[in-house]
C-alpha cells in the first residue's frame, strides 16, 4: 500500500511516499480502506518537527481519517465490508476521562497515523459515517470538530444565548462558529483577513474583528458585550493571545485552552483568572463517545464541515504548504 512518512528533520521536505505491507487485522480489529485525510495544525507541527515526534522515524503523519470497512479480524461483529467509518483522534479513549495511555494512542503523533491506504483499528473505535457526509467531510470531524464540540458542549456547558468568541478561520474555529450558531449562541470572531472576515460574517458570525491593523481584539470584544465580556473563549492561539482572551471573558466565563499557534509557553496573568472566577479548561480533542454526541447534533442539522481545498494524495506536500501558509478557511483534505 502507498503511505506518505515523516523520514527525518527537513520539514515538509521530509515527506516521502513509501511502499509498505497492506495490515491484517488482529482480534478485534477492523482493516479500513481509507479514502480522505484531513489536516490538523498538529499535523504540520509534527511534520515540520516544531513539536517533535516522539519515538523513531519514519512515521506516518495525521491523525484524521475516514474511509470504508475493507475487512475484519477474528471476533469482530457489528462491521461489515464496505461500511462508511470514521476513525476518532485517541482510538482508545471511548468513553469518560482522558488518561495518559489515550492520550500516548493519539494518531500520528507516538504512533503511525492515517496517511495511507490501509489501517488496522479496534473495531470498538469506529463510528458510522452518516449517510448525508461524504467520506472527505467525514474526515474533517475527528481532531478539529470534536475539540470545538468538547470545549462547547462537553466543558463549555454552552447556553442558546450566550457569547462566543472564536479566534481566527482554521479546522477548529469554523467547526466552533457552526456549533455555537446550531446551539443558539452569538458568536464574535476575530481574523487576520479582511476577505476571511466577510465570510465569518456569512456564516453567521454577528460581528468580526480584523486584527492585523488593530491588535486590540479583547477591547473589542469588550465593547461589543457591553463591557461585560463573552461568555465563552474558543482558545486557540495559546500564550500571545491567552491574556487578552482572559480580559475578554465576562467574570465566571469559560476559556477552553486548545491551542499552541503561538507558542507552547509564556507569561499568564493569573490574577484576571482568579478575580474574574474564570473557568479555565485544558481541552485535549475528546472521546468517542463526544464524537457520536456531536455526530448526532451535526445530522439532525444537516451540518456540513466547509472545506478549504482537497488535494490528491501525490499532493500531500502541497497540502501542508497550504496550511503553512495560513491562507485557508476551514478544513484541507488529502483525498486517498
Ligand atoms: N488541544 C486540542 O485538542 C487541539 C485540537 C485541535 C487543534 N488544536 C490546536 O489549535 C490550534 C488551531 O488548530 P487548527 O487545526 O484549527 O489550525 P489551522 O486550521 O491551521 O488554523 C489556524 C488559523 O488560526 C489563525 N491564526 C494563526 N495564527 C494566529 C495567531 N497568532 N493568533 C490568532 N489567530 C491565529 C489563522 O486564521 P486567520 O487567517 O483567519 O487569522 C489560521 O488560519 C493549533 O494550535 C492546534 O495545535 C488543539
Amino acid at each position: 500500500m502507498k503511505a506518505w512518512q515523516i523520514t527525518g528533520t527537513e520539514g515538509i521536505a521530509s515527506l516521502k511516499m513509501a511502499d509498505l505491507p497492506v495490515p491484517e487485522p488482529k482480534t478485534g480489529e477492523v482493516r479500513v480502506r481509507l479514502r480522505a485525510c484531513s489536516l490538523n495544525f498538529r499535523d504540520y507541527m509534527n511534520v515540520t518537527g516544531i513539536r517533535g515526534i516522539t519515538g523513531p522515524l519514519p512515521r506516518i503523519p495525521c491523525s484524521d481519517g475516514a474511509g470504508e470497512v475493507e475487512a475484519v479480524g477474528p471476533g469482530v461483529t457489528g462491521w461489515q465490508p464496505g461500511q462508511r467509518v470514521v476513525i476518532p483522534f485517541m482510538p482508545t479513549w471511548l468513553q469518560g476521562g482522558l488518561t495518559q495511555a489515550h492520550a500516548a494512542g493519539a494518531l500520528g503523533g507516538a504512533v503511525d497515523g492515517l496517511l495511507r491506504e490501509y489501517a488496522c483499528l479496534p473495531a470498538e473505535s469506529l463510528l458510522a459515517v452518516p449517510d448525508y457526509l461524504s467520506l472527505e467531510e467525514a474526515a474533517t470531524l475527528p481532531c478539529a470538530a470534536v475539540t470545538a464540540w468538547d470545549a462547547l458542549h462537553v466543558r463549555g456547558q454552552l447556553q442558546a444565548g450566550e457569547t462566543v468568541l472564536i479566534l481566527g478561520t482554521g479546522g477548529v474555529s469554523i467547526f466552533a462558529l457552526q456549533l455555537a450558531k446550531l446551539a443558539g449562541a452569538r458568536v464574535l470572531a476575530t481574523t487576520r483577513s479582511e476577505e476571511k472576515a466577510a465570510r465569518l460574517r456569512d456564516m453567521g458570525a454577528e460581528a468580526v474583528h480584523v486584527s492585523q491593523n488593530d491588535p486590540a481584539w479583547d477591547e473589542w470584544a469588550l465593547a461589543q458585550t457591553g463591557g461585560l465580556g463573552v461568555d465563552k473563549v474558543v482558545e486557540i492561539g495559546g500564550p500571545d493571545t491567552l491574556n487578552r482572551s482572559i480580559r475578554a471573558t465576562r467574570f465566571g466565563g469559560h476559556i477552553a485552552l486548545i491551542g499552541v499557534l503561538t507558542g507552547t509557553a509564556g507569561e499568564v496573568q493569573t490574577v484576571g483568572i482568579l478575580r474574574k472566577g474564570i473557568r479555565l479548561d485544558g481541552i485535549y480533542v475528546g472521546s468517542r463517545a463526544m464524537f457520536a454526541e456531536m455526530l448526532q447534533a451535526m445530522q439532525a442539522a444537516r451540518l456540513r464541515p466547509v472545506i478549504d481545498r482537497v488535494y490528491a494524495f501525490e499532493e500531500a506536500p502541497e497540502a501542508f504548504c497550504h496550511l503553512e501558509s495560513g491562507r485557508h478557511f476551514g478544513k484541507i483534505v488529502i483525498r486517498v
